[in-house]
This record gives structure tokens, C-alpha cells and sequence, in this order.
């Protein structure tokens, strides 16, 4: 996706890899984007201050304030212009002040400030890499949200072979597209998506369920809310948690409650995937006293009643405009199986996974997919994380299905 217009504040500190920047700038003025640079003090025994404003088009920025003529440089205005900050190369020291927040510079003081994303790119000798004080800054870098852009291994201009050599400038260029790209191509849209298992009480203490964790939903639920979709996931009982401020949560049980949050807020939503593992079927009566063991029986039978098909209900509900996703969880007959549900069930695409495929499906941080659409185009997936697949996923019902924010 193109720069044009994104405004990119980068913060350059003291490593020999500061040679690299001015090609980076480069391709970030080529591409469209407005480019402001700071300096530290160090960084300029690195790379010129001129090479920097020539590229960029603007004055570098190294001090708080002239002496000369009191004139500042606020912090608080460049950390609020920026639509992004960048700090490549991010030396052991620069890291150091960003995780504990020493604001002795210009480049220090507007991170603090910044009110958007930070990408930061560490660049030094390996062993001051792997130190673990490094290591820890690094951590704790992420933890506040920050993205790292990993050192990538080499020769060093130590000499010393290793970890510490910063990312190559077009791939640094590619990262921060592929981010505006992630973040743009889903505002506006909300995404409803079920995840995890359901459970059917039997009595007070017992209950009928499956293996469902809930990782691929949620998955789906980041993907969609990192590219800017508000989500809503109607979750069955797991142990994970959604942690991004576009994605609301509704904690259900049974199949009738999560057809019910569901059916509420269908009619609302852009997109509607169904990644839960719900429970085709429920005990038909429910006790409620603990049904207690009879020792005489060797055998007991529990009568099962079928639960509603949520994604079926909901499909058959569609408006013009709606997505409607589902998955199919097969153990045999897998292309074959999937494609009647996509039939009978209306579905826009459906998802097939199978549990012969080793390290896919339940619990599982990888899964494998195939993916089939209404006109018979199939995707497959080699085994990847969940994550991986997710935005896969994402990715070709954004490319198939020309989504519109609308009020439905
Ligand atoms: O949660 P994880 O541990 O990460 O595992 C992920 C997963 C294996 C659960 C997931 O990838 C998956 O395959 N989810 C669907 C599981 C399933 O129930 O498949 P199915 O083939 O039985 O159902 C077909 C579709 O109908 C599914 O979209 C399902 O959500 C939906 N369905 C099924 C029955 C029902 N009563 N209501 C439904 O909505």
C-alpha cells in the first residue's frame, strides 16, 4: 500500500548502522509520506544532519530548544503530528531511556509524548544484544505496546557474526506498509465471530462439551481488530483472554445462549464467522440436583435433544451486503464434507479443517486450512500458527467479498 499522506517521524540514535537511514527515508519520501527526523546527539557522529534534511525535505531536529534564539522543538506537538514513530537504529542506550523513560534528549522526551504506534529497530554488536539487560529493555518495550523490528543476523561492523544488524531498509519500508495496510483495510466494518466450545449442563455439576480452546476465534478477533473492524466474539468458556480495545467480548455457555447474543447483534455486523466448536447436541432434561450414582447400573443412557445450528439460523438471515463464514471440522470425507455444509448451510465461504491433519485443529497453536469459496475457488495452507492463518483468512474475505461500511 502506498505512503502518500502518512506522516512518520523517525528517531535515529548513535549506531554505525545510522548509515543505513538515509536510504530509508528515501524510500519513504518516494512513496509519499512526510518524513521528520531526530537526531541524538550521538547519532550525528554516524550519519549528517544534512544528508537527513536534504532526503526528508525538513530541518532535523537534535535539541529541545536554540540557545541562540530560544526557539523549541516541542516534543508533545512532533509526538502528536506523527502517524507513526520509528526509531531505527534503537542503540542499547536508546533502548535503555525508552523502557525507563530517562528523557534526556529530543528523541527520549517525544517518545514519551507520542500518542501513536512506535515501531523501534535495535541495531548493535552482539554481544551488547544478548546482554541481558538488553534483552529486558527489549521485553519491556513490547510489553508497552511498542513493535519491535527484530535485528536480523550477520556480520556485524564489529567483525563478530550474529544477531544486532538492523533490518534492511526496504524491509523496514515494508513493514510499516503492510501496518497502514493491516490498519485501513477494515475501518468502519464489524465483525461477529462465535469461538470456543459450547457446554450442555446435564445437572448442576456435569456437562456435555468438546475440546474447543477458543485460539482460532480469537485469532480471527485480532486479525479483524488490528486491521481497524470492531469485533464482537460471543465465547464459550475458555481460558484466553481478547486483548485489543476494538474487541468485545459476550461470555455464553450453552448453544441456545450463544445463537441468542448472537441473533441480537447479527443484524448489525458486516462480516459473520463462525469459529465455535458448538454442541450439536443437549441433554433433553436437565437436573437440577446432582444426579447421583446407582451402583446397580452398569449402564446409564443420557436422552440428547439437537441444539439449534447457529450458523444456519443466522445464514438464513442474511441481508445484501453480509458475509457469512463458517468452518467445518472434519475427521473424514474432509473437501467433501465442508462443501455440503457451504451448500446447505448458504455460506459465503467455509473454512475446512480436519483433525488428520497432525498439529491442526483443537488446542493447538497451528492449524492448516482449506478454504472454499461459493464459486468453487480453493485455497489451501501449509501448517502455520493460528495467527498466521487468521490473517490469511482475513485476508482473502476481504479480497473476495467487496465489504462496505454500511448501517445494516
Ligand atoms: O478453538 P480451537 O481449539 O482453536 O480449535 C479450532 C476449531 C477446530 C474449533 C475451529 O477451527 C473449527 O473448526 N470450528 C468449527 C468446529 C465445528 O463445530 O465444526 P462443524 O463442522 O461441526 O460445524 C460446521 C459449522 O457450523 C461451524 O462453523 C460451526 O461453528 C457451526 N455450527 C455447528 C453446529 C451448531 N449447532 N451451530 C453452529 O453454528
Amino acid at each position: 500500500m502506498s505512503l502518500a499522506g502518512k506522516k512518520i517521524l523517525l528517531g535515529i540514535s548513535g549506531s554505525i548502522a545510522a548509515y543505513k537511514i538515509p536510504l530509508l527515508v528515501r524510500l519513504l519520501v518516494k512513496d509519499g509520506a512526510e518524513v521528520k527526523v531526530i537526531m541524538t546527539p550521538t547519532a550525528r557522529d554516524f550519519v549528517t544532519p544534512l544528508t537527513l534534511s536534504t532526503l526528508s525535505k525538513n530541518p532535523v531536529l537534535s535539541v529541545p530548544f536554540d540557545p541562540d534564539d530560544g526557539s523549541w522543538n516541542s516534543h508533545v506537538e512532533l509526538g502528536n503530528w506523527a502517524d507513526v514513530m520509528l526509531i531505527a537504529p534503537a542503540s542499547a542506550t536508546t533502548l535503555a531511556k525508552m523502557a525507563s523513560g530517562i528523557s534526556d534528549n529530543l528523541l527520549i522526551t517525544t517518545y514519551l509524548a507520542a500518542k501513536c504506534p512506535v515501531f523501534f529497530a535495535p541495531a548493535m554488536d552482539l554481544d551488547m544484544y544478548l546482554h541481558p539487560s538488553t534483552q529486558a529493555n527489549i521485553a519491556r518495550l513490547i510489553s508497552y505496546g511498542n513493535f519491535l523490528i527484530a535485528p536480523k543476523e550477520g556480520e556485524l561492523a564489529s567483525g563478530l557474526c550474529g544477531a544486532g544488524r538492523l533490518e534492511e531498509p526496504d524491509e523496514i519500508f515494508k513493514i510499516l506498509s503492510s501496518y497502514f495496510e493491516k490498519q485501513l483495510s477494515l475501518k468502519g466494518l464489524s465483525f461477529l465471530i462465535t469461538a470456543g466450545p459450547t457446554i450442555e449442563a446435564i445437572d448442576p455439576v456435569r456437562y456435555i462439551s468438546n475440546h474447543s480452546s477458543g485460539k482460532m476465534g480469537y485469532a480471527l478477533a485480532l486479525e479483524a481488530a488490528e486491521r481497524g473492524a470492531r469485533v464482537t466474539v460471543v465465547s464459550g468458556p475458555v481460558s484466553i483472554k481478547a486483548d485489543h480495545p476494538n474487541i468485545t467480548v459476550i461470555d455464553v455457555k450453552s448453544a441456545q445462549d450463544m445463537l441468542d447474543a448472537a441473533d441480537e447483534l447479527f443484524s448489525t455486523c458486516n462480516v459473520f464467522i463462525a469459529a465455535a466448536a458448538v454442541a450439536d447436541y443437549r441433554p433433553s432434561v436437565f437436573s437440577d440436583k446432582k444426579i447421583k450414582k446407582n451402583y446397580g447400573n452398569k449402564q446409564v443412557a443420557i436422552e440428547l435433544t439437537t441444539n439449534p445450528d447457529i450458523l444456519a439460523t443466522l445464514s438464513a438471515k442474511k441481508q445484501q451486503g453480509q458475509v457469512v463464514v463458517g468452518f467445518a471440522l472434519e475427521t473424514n470425507n474432509a473437501l467433501e464434507n465442508a462443501k455440503i455444509k457451504l451448500e446447505s448451510k448458504k455460506l459465503d465461504m467455509i473454512v475446512m479443517n480436519t483433525l488428520e491433519d497432525q498439529g491442526a485443529g483443537f488446542q493447538s497453536d497451528l492449524n492448516k486450512v482449506t478454504m472454499i469459496l461459493r464459486d468453487g475457488e480453493q485455497k489451501e495452507t501449509p501448517l502455520l500458527s493460528k495467527s498466521m492463518i487468521a490473517s490469511m483468512i482475513i485476508q482473502t474475505i476481504v479480497r473476495s467479498f467487496p465489504l462496505q461500511s454500511q448501517n445494516l
